[in-house]
């Protein structure tokens, strides 16, 4: 195809033709590529059509469906249990387009009142804005069924609540809201399907910050949904109109890391066991939240829903001497870094109180059981005795 002129010829070769070529090829790559195509060319208008009304399979534009997003949403629907999945370009993106697939003005929301900050936010201040309010309830505690309304569509929690790691009774959540013509909604990121699978349990849509242990790397930003043919519809269709599909670049570096979820969060949640057990043994932590913890009051339900106990890499702890003492404990760490994020390959460290959950106000963080000296910890997968030595030295920073 040289027949054309200098710039022709080399924007037109290795194009349609060419990938028409590989695709018929007999011989499949080992790893899908990664398709960085915004839109996708048809022969004719009939061929267009028939992809439209599902008659032919293909794609048409990245933002509605594109190869790399359906590739990580089988691996995420094989991982759930689940019917299918949408990718997301954030676990926000996730969260509150599932969220709003099932409410209009005039709905009402119930959800735990410690749940990850930016969640905490939309739903308390955002939300309300277009006539959806939300009331929040201690699933521990209160009864969920005394504050559903006739309009409530919806009932949102987290498998293990951040920062505070309470489990709640997902079976028991789901049946009440099934009882009451509602959508359970549950952000399951700190858990992961290596850990539980909610919708085993009666959940009807299972949110995730893929930004975290999906990813595992910190250096992907997605989000996935995973849910039942019902659902999926709306889900796909608010994730078109609302533009917040994850990039093909991010889909291809999750489904590479999904592929070593199970080893990977049983090594954190192992790990996060022993630190868990080396804080509440030391004299300068005040109280540590770990359901894997015999001590922890969630940890006979983490032990009947979780696959074999495991109860994930997170946990937090109270450190002595309030802020003081989370400050220069954070300081005198070396290799650990104090990073507003979680569930990379390292171990780090994250405060509640300025990062995740800066948007509740000191009444509010109060009232959650938030404290100035609480960290979040993140424990990666480095030996477990490394990851202490380093803590029990920076122990010595603290007073
Ligand atoms: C539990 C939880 N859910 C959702 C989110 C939001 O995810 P993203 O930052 O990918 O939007 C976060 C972020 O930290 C989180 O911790």
């Amino acid at each position: 195809m040289n027949d054309k002129g200098f710039r022709t010829n080399i924007i037109h070769s290795g194009e349609v033709d060419f990938m028409k070529k590989v695709m018929s090829g007999v011989a499949v790559p080992k790893v899908a590529p990664i398709f960085m195509s915004s839109v996708f060319s048809f022969d004719d208008v009939p061929t267009l059509d028939g992809v439209y009304d599902g008659t032919h399979d293909g794609y048409v534009y990245a933002r509605m469906t594109n190869p790399g997003t359906d590739g990580v949403c089988e691996v995420l629907a094989a991982a759930e249990g689940s019917d299918g999945a949408v990718a997301f370009s954030s676990g926000m993106a996730a969260i509150i387009t599932s969220i709003l697939c099932f409410v209009e003005a005039g709905d009402h929301v119930i959800s735990s009142p410690v749940l990850y900050g930016g969640v905490y936010d939309y739903l308390k201040n955002e939300l309300p804005r277009f006539g959806v309010e939300t009331t929040f309830v201690d699933f521990d505690t209160d009864d969920i069924e005394a504050h559903i309304r006739p309009n409530t569509k919806v009932i949102y929690s987290e498998t293990i609540i951040n920062p505070l790691m309470s489990v709640p009774d997902i079976k028991k959540v789901a049946d009440i809201a099934h009882k009451h013509g509602c959508k359970f909604i549950i952000d399951s990121t700190f858990a992961t399907p290596a850990v539980v699978r909610p919708m085993d349990l009666g959940a009807d849509i299972v949110a995730y910050s893929a930004t975290k242990f999906l990813g595992g790397h910190s250096d992907i930003l997605g989000g996935a949904v995973c849910a039942n043919r019902e659902d999926l519809p709306i889900l796909h269709k608010l994730n078109t109109l609302y533009g917040n599909i994850m990039s093909p670049f991010d889909a291809w570096l999750l489904a590479r890391s999904l592929r070593t979820l199970e080893p990977r969060v049983k090594l954190h949640s192992e790990n996060a066991l022993k630190v868990a057990e080396y804080f509440e043994a030391h004299p300068k932590v005040e109280r540590v939240y770990y359901a894997g913890l015999a001590s922890s009051p969630s940890h006979e339900l983490a032990n009947r829903q979780f696959v074999e106990g495991r109860c994930g890499g997170m946990l937090s702890a109270d450190i002595r001497g309030g802020e003081k003492g989370a400050s220069d404990f954070i300081a005198a760490c070396e290799s650990i870094k104090f990073v507003p994020s979680l569930a990379g390959v390292c171990t780090t460290i994250s405060y509640p109180a300025k990062t995740s959950h800066r948007q509740y106000s000191p009444e509010e963080m109060k009232a959650a059981g938030i404290s100035m000296g609480q960290l979040r910890f993140s424990i990666g997968l480095e030996n477990a005795e490394d990851i202490i030595a380093e803590f029990d030295k920076a122990f010595e920073a603290v007073e």
